[in-house]
């Protein structure tokens, strides 16, 4: 649903799920909208009932690795060929970082995927991944013959090999080795076009995340004026508490606590400033639920009254940032998303002052395409999620910055944040 802040009518619901439904926006005017759209609690039944009659014993990550090989035959090319990434964690369910030992999913155009793993890992790639093939090899043997013999076995030498974007030269080089006659692209010429679509699961796990967002900046909100004279650091790392106590892994980046001047700077993280009463604070944080991450920006001043400009400054930004969710239609190019926020910040006589895009995509990465900047033509496409997140910064002063992540429905977007975007702490 694209419950709107102030009184854009832009969109309404995919029906992935009741969380929406329940948004507490703090804001009156999105009550019609609310109302509106609460006959949509019934969807995430009707999604999961719908991915189980689809699927009853497939994985998303099945799916996903099904349709890698469709557009493989399409294209006419023969295999991807991933090593520990983001890509991998994608199709084949299992996450590990990259090493140095011979880790390789082979994911064919025709017939059944392979992994060869490392011994050690053998047991933790088996419980995480749908893929039945999963060969070992020990320390002692060579790892780059047992490539070979995949290679051989797939029948991949003299086509075209998409090999990982991220992959190890070392890899690389007896995946070369091996099929001395195929040619090599990257895997992204095929993954980067279907991750930039979120499917149902993500979605899902994209929202919870944002949950967790939203439920630790409202609790800190209502911490008020207690949070004045504590420094940046001390307030980042509750964060950090919180957002695991909320059941989010680790942080999606370093938390952002830009006080004052600091917040003027859009990448400041935290520092020993102390917070002071009057002045807005920039709290940019996320967290990861099932290996996907929120990214939630709100500017709030904890106790004491903030000055006009602040009051002003953060009204344009408030504005702008739902111009450019209001904007958000399939269809609609990501230039013309960020135009419509950076309009608003220009129009006040701010342009100088948003120095960085509107937004980012966000999935298994927290950047990534679709990118919401002036020249980027791509038009916006069901599925894809991006943040909102237009900015002013006064050097010197402060800063203000208003982000939320939003996914691309059928006629407009949902907001998957929904926390109060109000400048003061306590209204
Ligand atoms: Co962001």
């Amino acid at each position: 649903m694209t419950e709107s802040e102030d009184d854009s009518d832009a969109g309404e619901s995919l029906g992935y799920s009741e969380s929406a439904v329940t948004s507490d926006d703090s804001d009156t005017a999105a009550a019609s909208d609310t109302a509106e759209s609460s006959d949509t609690t019934e969807s995430s039944d009707t999604a999961a009932a719908s991915d189980t009659a689809e699927s009853s014993d497939t994985s998303p990550q099945e799916r996903r690795t099904r349709e890698v090989q469709r557009r493989l035959r399409e294209r006419g090319d023969g295999a991807v060929v991933l090593f520990p990434s983001h890509n991998m964690a994608y199709t084949t369910g299992f996450t590990e970082e990259p090493g140095e030992r011979h880790l390789l999913a082979f994911l064919p155009a025709v017939g059944e995927p392979v992994f060869l793993v490392p011994a050690l890992s053998g047991e933790q790639v088996r419980r995480a991944t749908w893929i039945d093939d999963v060969r070992t090899w020990d320390d002692e043997a060579d790892p780059a013959e047992r490539v070979a013999a995949i290679v051989e076995e797939l029948d991949l030498d003299g086509g075209r090999l998409l090999v990982d974007d991220t992959m190890h030269a070392r890899f690389t080089h007896d995946l070369r080795a091996a099929a001395p006659d195929a040619t090599f692209g990257l895997a992204s010429e095929v993954l980067s076009q279907l991750r930039v679509r979120k499917d149902d699961a993500e979605i899902d796990a994209l929202r919870r995340a944002g949950a967790v967002a939203d439920e630790v900046i409202a609790e800190l909100r209502a911490t008020g004026e207690t949070v004045v004279g504590q420094t940046e650091a001390e307030l980042a790392a509750e964060i950090e508490r919180k957002l695991a106590a909320h059941g989010g892994t680790g942080v999606s980046f370093e938390v952002i606590v830009g006080s004052g001047p600091n917040g003027a700077m859009p990448h400041h993280t935290h520092g020993d400033r102390e917070i002071r009463a009057g002045e807005p604070v920039v709290l940019d944080f996320g967290t990861r639920v099932d290996g996907y991450p929120s990214d939630q920006t709100r500017t709030v001043v904890f106790g004491g009254e903030p000055d006009e400009q602040v009051r002003a400054v953060h009204d344009v930004v408030r504005r702008a940032q739902q111009a450019g969710v209001a904007a958000v239609e399939p269809g609609v190019t990501a230039a013309d998303a960020d135009e419509a926020a950076r309009s608003v910040i220009e129009d006040a006589g701010y342009g100088e002052a948003f120095v960085h895009r509107t937004g980012h995509g966000v999935g298994l990465d927290v950047h990534e395409e679709p990118y919401i900047v002036a020249g980027n033509d791509r038009e916006l496409e069901p599925g894809m999620v991006f943040s909102v997140e237009p900015g002013v910064y006064l050097d010197g002063e402060f800063g203000v910055r208003i982000e939320d992540l939003v996914v691309v429905t059928e006629d407009g977007c949902e907001r998957l944040n929904h926390s109060d975007r109000g400048l003061v702490a306590i209204e």
